[in-house]
């Protein structure tokens, strides 16, 4: 077989004992983190193998109006026979003029930008029926499979593909998925060619848009192909929930079993649970069932857990529930489930309980693009941005407004972050339920999950019909997970439609609404689903109609939303309101609100489309965290402006601030909750520092100085060792710095790299939300002394070396390793 990744198999120590015998693979200590890497270890393939179907894959673009240049398709005949279909399918195609991709896949930030205000909403890529050049991707992939494997049951799975795309296998037509988020599985046993070539077409259509907001095009996150017997968990098929009673937890594991055979079957589950550690700590193996031909089956089993360890963000303790089928005494699948034990309560009066503690829910929303890569994200990319909203002290993330890719969850479980999943369609029809049904199967067994949302300010959402659509959706999410409340992210009709409906009621925005509604419907739990919607832009201190800029102190906000402080003081001071949703968490691509072109990204992010902390970053850590903050805005090179007043804010939670102007006292403030502090200083080039006081005593300084001008390029990666695995990423902050290492927060120097050794460079970006400079080039401007740059391990063990380049400046140079001795953090799901 050519160019599998045997990730799935690897990603536990257990996972190379797949041949192992039960009674082995339960009596050993069983490390849920792996140390191997992937390609490392040379495990013979088990009863089941998950294998990474990313890597050697070509694409081309082609067209929606013209068959001619769309492969033929479109022609009238393509459904006319079955196993004919697309002429690229057949394996003596040539496909040498397409370009080799792997995945995940993004052409939509491949895409010049394009001034058409229709594309406003969408990043102003050229997607749509105006663009239909630019608007099909074709995306084809030739593998092998083994005689070996006839017999078995074989499925290919698609993470996530940006959207109408239909999959066809060796001609035939497997299905379509018109959803850009819902997951899709083929089972394509009777399809493959064993012992020979298979060939596998994707053609994704992606003309329409599901959201307002850019959402990126292509085979966006991971695809599957994966084996197993005939007698094997269904797909999505455990169910694991848990009751904590005193010192124990019962953990209560429902398995589907699944029958695709000719025979009756008889099987028995044996399913154990292993902690973080590795130890296990609990199994039950269950009577003989029989499952009839072509059946399904379920057996649930509890485990006592004594003393578990709860899951929360402060101690992601992740449990694995293991799962093993014997039938006629061999082992014929072994199925892992990550799981947390904890519990979760909405209390009208007071808000939001974890583990019969509250909890105030300090959250953002956030769209999943990041700066370099469009929708296309490196795993590791996800841990990176998960890590930065903890370091801001927020606890939670809504998936804003669609089911989210799994590997972001899986850091959410392990880093520690609560989550509201999203479907995206609010509906009670086939293909509603449907997406709605693959989120719910597919996540519900992730600890961080607290809360499904149905919908986001639907139109239905304050009517008779929307309470008809929720009430459908709710009985459906209940049937699958009975253990979380719903709630729907109304921002109009409450007390109506939905409200009816969800345990929780989410509130978008209102501010001054909040307190009359909970005064009317006192037994209704309720938080922010969707709040702030400050607009501020990293590095700026006045609003710039014509560059498409905003002031980064905290005073911008639409009409329907507000400042930072504002909306935080009110949920803050109300217990009843269980904490509440920051759109958004980092800058996404489209809604440039409130401007227009040149604008192509939004302003709403605390953080910049590369996850550089706007200073509005540091008034969250003050209040959202727990340690001692001290941030001053803003910079301090205002050369040409001697003598001008200059508002220098503190965000800051000690007690007592004091401002200095070149050694001077300007005064000392005091901070109240919730709030910042201001001075009006006459601008004098130097230094503008601070003093922090809790309890009389000096706590911390912060300082702003008058930089010189650009001389060095400083670089700044995530880490310096990553994994050689073809799929890490290192990040590497940008910085343009004065001859003392200063950052210089104007600079706009153009910066070259050059990448060599076992990495390639695979995106860069600055966060300046009117940059026309593409994402895929070897350069970037620094935007207000700071742009990024993604590179990306291959899969050859060595040095990786980027260098960066400016003219005028002295450049930089460092080297990461790639290797096999650090891995990510990233655990593969079970399907
Ligand atoms: C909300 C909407 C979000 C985003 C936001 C901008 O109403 O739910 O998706 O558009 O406004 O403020």
């Amino acid at each position: 077989m050519d160019r599998w990744t045997r990730r799935d198999l690897l990603k536990t120590g257990v996972a190379a004992s797949l041949g192992l015998t039960l009674r082995n693979a339960l009596g050993s200590a069983l490390p849920a983190v792996p140390s191997q890497t992937p390609d490392s270890v040379g495990a013979g393939p088990g009863p089941r193998e998950r294998l990474l179907l990313d890597f050697g894959w070509r694409f081309h673009l082609g067209h929606a109006n013209d068959p001619a240049q769309d492969f033929g398709y479109g022609e009238g005949t393509t459904f006319a026979k079955s196993g004919r279909l697309f002429s690229v399918s057949r394996s003596d195609f040539d496909d040498s003029g397409w370009r080799a991709v792997d995945l995940p896949h993004d052409w939509a930030v491949e895409l010049p930008f394009q001034n058409d205000n229709r594309l406003k909403s969408i990043g102003f890529k050229p997607l749509g029926r105006d663009y239909p050049a630019t608007s099909i991707g074709w995306y084809r992939r030739v593998f092998e499979i083994p005689s070996g494997d006839a017999g078995r049951r074989i499925s290919l799975h698609f993470d996530g593909v940006y959207r109408d795309a239909m999959f066809v296998l060796n001609g035939e037509l497997l299905g379509r998925n018109q959803s850009g988020y819902a997951p899709a599985r083929y089972e394509v046993s009777d399809f493959i060619n064993y012992g020979g070539k298979n060939v596998l077409v994707v053609r994704v259509d992606a003309t329409e848009h599901e959201g307002w907001f850019y959402e990126g095009a292509g085979i966006y996150r991971h695809s599957w192909l994966v084996k197993t017997s005939p007698v094997h968990v269904a797909p999505w098929g455990t169910f694991v929930s848990s009751q904590i009673s005193g010192e124990s937890a019962i953990v209560s594991i429902a398995t589907t079993l699944e029958n695709e055979s000719d025979r009756p079957a008889s099987c028995r589950v044996l399913s154990s649970v292993i902690d973080a550690a590795g130890h296990l700590v609990g199994s039950s193996r269950s009577e003989a069932t029989a499952i009839a031909k072509w059946n399904r089956a379920e057996v649930t089993q509890r485990i006592t857990v004594r003393q578990p360890a709860l899951w929360s963000p402060d101690s992601p303790h992740v449990y694995t529930a293991v799962t093993t089928i014997e039938a006629d005494g061999a082992v014929v699948d072994r199925y892992e489930t990550p799981f947390g034990i904890r519990t979760i309560l909405f209390d009208a009066d007071r808000g939001f309980f974890l583990n019969g503690r509250r909890v105030e829910l300090k959250g953002t929303c956030n769209h999943q693009d990041h700066a370099g890569v469009g929708a296309a994200l490196p795993d590791r990319l996800q841990y990176y941005r998960v890590e930065r909203l903890k370091a801001m002290g927020s606890n939670a993330y809504r998936t804003s407004h669609n089911p989210p890719t799994p590997e972001l969850l899986q850091a959410c479980d392990r880093l520690g972050m609560l989550v509201l999943g999203e479907t995206r369609m609010f509906s009670s029809s086939e293909e509603g339920l449907s997406q709605f049904e693959r989120m719910l199967r597919r996540d519900r067994n992730h600890p961080c999950i607290f809360a499904w949302s149905i919908e986001n300010e639907e139109p239905e959402q304050g009517s008779a019909e929307g309470e008809r659509i929720g009430a459908s959706m709710k009985l459906l999410a209940r049937r699958l997970d009975p253990t979380r409340p719903i709630t729907g992210a109304m921002n109009g009709g409450w007390g109506k439609g939905i409200s009816a409906i969800v345990d929780v009621q989410g509130c978008n925005y209102h501010l001054p609404d909040l307190d009359a509604y909970h005064m009317a419907h006192p037994s209704q739990p309720m938080f922010g689903s969707e709040t702030a919607s400050t607009v501020s832009t990293r590095g700026i201190y006045e609003n710039d109609t014509s560059r498409g800029y905003l002031s980064a102190y905290d005073r911008n906000a639409p009409r329907w939303a507000s400042t930072a402080e504002a909306w935080w003081t009110l949920y803050d001071a109300r217990p009843w309101l269980a904490g509440g949703f920051v759109w958004t968490g980092f800058d996404y691509r489209g809604e440039p609100t409130p401007y227009s072109w040149p604008c192509i990204s939004s302003h709403f992010g605390i953080m910049d489309t590369c996850g550089f902390p706007k200073d509005i970053f540091y008034y969250y850590k003050a209040w959202w965290g727990d340690a001692p903050v001290l941030h001053l805005l803003p910079h301090w090179n205002w050369s040409g402006r001697e003598g001008q007043e200059v508002e220098v804010w503190a965000f800051s939670n000690v007690d007592e601030v004091e401002l200095f102007l070149n050694g001077h006292s300007l005064g000392t403030q005091k901070v109240a909750r919730d709030s910042h502090v201001v001075w009006k200083v006459p601008y004098a080039p130097g230094t503008v520092d601070a003093r922090g006081y809790k309890g009389g005593r000096e706590l911390l300084t912060a300082k702003r100085e008058t930089t010189g001008p650009a001389a060095r390029i400083g670089l700044l990666p995530d880490r310096t060792r990553i994994a050689a695995d073809g799929e890490d990423v290192v990040v590497v902050e940008v910085q343009v710095l004065d001859s003392d290492g200063r950052l210089v927060p104007t600079a706009d120097n153009e910066v070259a790299f050059e990448v060599s050794g076992s990495g390639r460079l695979i995106g860069v970006g600055n966060g300046d939300p009117s940059s026309h400079d593409s994402d895929k080039a070897s350069t970037r401007h620094a935007f207000n002394g700071l742009c990024a740059a993604i590179v990306q391990a291959t899969k050859q063990q060595g040095e990786i070396r980027l260098a960066a380049s400016a003219s005028g400046l002295t450049g930089a140079t460092i080297i990461v390793a790639a290797g096999t001795g650090a891995r990510r953090l990233a655990v593969a799901t079970n399907l």
